[in-house]
């Protein structure tokens, strides 16, 4: 099944391109009547979420392979929208859940820590997976979304058959967080400090859209997205959770902010960076400036199964947008480096 295009209504279009100050993208005066989403969504109750997620076959199908594709920040499901009709075409069963505090994706309770921690953005596909009787899928992400199928893929190999990760590996030992930095990475890590902040708050409170304006443009410098696409992505920061879990990765990442007592077993076994053993493909984009682009070698002692690292030309850190035909031969490749 393909992914219907879902229509907006065109006087929300409107008040978001007014609210606009995008200058990185084309036509933003003109009032658009659908954007490029993934839709329709379903929720499914895990022990602490109502997690939104998209599924191509929402009756299930058990002979179909899984692929569970996870989004990154500042962006949404729709990050997939060109990459799952390739999926669908050769037989996947493709899931695309919202993260914690964003989109449809909410917490069942006021008092649950609001946590961005590593442990439990992984948790939670596992959770996910639980809830569908999902035994086994592939796992594929790039940024936040990186993090979330390293962690997956590490702690619960059993439940993967493969994974795509841009960037490669980046489980975070929390021992080396406060190591010292070169000067050069704050001018591309600006915003993990701005988060750390009351004003970085305030701020992306004020304007979810614009941040994730400014973030694209920085964070992928030649790409040209389309106010559509940014459009579409937005919708998923209106989440009451949204700026907390937002702000609260980078907190915990620099540990300003602890995490939930419930994931510290899995927290402490992420310190001792475990290995990924699955399949794997990796992806670094050449012109990504968070990460910049490797060869793959200083990371390969991360894994100890098969694994091929690819250099994407002419890409950004939003492979999956960007490049949609990239991603998902990359899964089509790990799929095979499974049989
Ligand atoms: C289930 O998936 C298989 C393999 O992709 C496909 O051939 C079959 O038509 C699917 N069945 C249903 C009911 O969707
Ligand atoms: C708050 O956000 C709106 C757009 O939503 C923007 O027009 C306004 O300038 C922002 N205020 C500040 C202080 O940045
Ligand atoms: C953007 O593209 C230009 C021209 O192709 C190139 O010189 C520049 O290095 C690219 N920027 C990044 C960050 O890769």
């Amino acid at each position: 099944m393909l992914p219907a295009i879902r229509t907006i209504g065109a006087l929300l279009v409107i008040v978001l391109s007014l609210s606009s100050s995008c200058n990185a993208v084309g036509t933003t005066s003109t009032a658009v009547s659908s954007l490029p989403t993934l839709s329709p969504t379903h929720q499914r109750q895990t022990s602490t979420l109502s997690i939104e997620y998209y599924d191509s076959e929402p009756h299930g199908n058990s002979t179909s392979p899984v692929a569970i594709l996870i989004h990154g920040f500042p962006y949404s499901i729709d990050t997939y929208v060109n990459v799952v009709p390739k999926l669908t075409a050769q037989g996947y069963r493709v899931i695309v859940p919202s993260l914690r505090g964003f989109g449809g994706t909410t917490f069942l309770s006021p008092t649950t820590p609001r946590s961005a921690e590593q442990a439990a953005l992984g948790k939670d596909v596992i959770d996910l997976m639980d809830a569908l009787n999902l035994e086994k899928a592939i796992f594929a992400g790039y940024d936040w979304g990186t993090v979330v199928v390293n962690v997956a893929a590490a702690l619960w190999p059993e439940r993967c058959s493969g994974m795509v990760a841009a960037n490669s590996y980046l489980i975070q030992n929390r021992e080396t967080a406060w190591n010292v930095a070169p000067a050069t990475s704050f001018p591309v890590k600006w915003y993990y400090y701005v988060f750390l902040t009351p004003f970085g708050y305030s701020s992306l409170a004020n304007d979810t859209k614009g941040w994730a304006d400014v973030l694209w443009s920085k964070n992928s410098p030649n790409w040209t997205f389309t106010e559509g696409e940014l459009d579409a992505a937005s919708l998923a920061f209106h989440n009451p959770d949204y700026v907390d879990i937002a702000t609260n990765f980078y907190l915990n990442r620099l540990l300003y902010a602890t995490g939930d007592p419930a994931y510290a077993d899995l927290a402490n076994q992420l310190d001792k960076q475990p290995v990924i053993t699955v399949p794997s493909v990796t992806l670094d984009p050449d012109q990504a400036v968070v990460f910049p682009v490797t060869d793959g070698s200083a990371t390969a002692k991360y894994f100890t199964g098969p694994r091929v690292h690819h250099i994407v030309k002419g890409c950004g850190e939003n492979i999956p947008l960007q490049e949609p035909q990239v991603f998902a031969d990359a899964i089509f490749e790990v799929s095979r480096l499974g049989d």
